[in-house]
């Protein structure tokens, strides 16, 4: 009884990992012209591969605030909701550097 139920859990949970990861990519998309495909920069800009998830939501909301001195990264921080946040986070973190 407890493996069944341990099975339900996992089969419930695959398709939702697979959704964040998804909408956490299309987020991703934005950044690609200047930080690179998946956060590997070639163009000299900082690159966001492998940045840790708490780093880059607090980079990111420093932009936002205006905090942390930018260029571009100020209107742009102020285009995303904290949930999208987090899924950017999430995914450039799990990008390999
Ligand atoms: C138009 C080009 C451009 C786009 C698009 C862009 N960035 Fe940036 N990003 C920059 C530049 C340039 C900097 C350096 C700070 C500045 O001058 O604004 C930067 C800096 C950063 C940093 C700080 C890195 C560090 O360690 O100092 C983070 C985090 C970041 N960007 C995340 C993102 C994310 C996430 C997106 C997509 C939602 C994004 N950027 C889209 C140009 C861009």
């Amino acid at each position: 009884m407890r493996i069944a139920l341990a099975c339900v859990a996992v089969l419930a949970a695959a398709p939702l990992a697979a959704l964040a990861d998804e909408a956490g990519s299309a987020l991703a998309a934005t950044c690609a012209m200047c930080h690179g495909t998946t956060g590997h920069s070639v163009g000299g800009n900082v690159p966001l591969a492998g940045m840790p998830k708490d780093e880059m939501v607090s980079k990111f909301k420093a932009f936002r605030s205006g905090a942390m001195p930018a260029t571009v990264m100020h209107q742009i921080a102020k285009g995303y909701t904290d949930s999208q946040l987090d899924q950017l986070a999430a995914f450039f973190a799990a990008q390999k550097k």
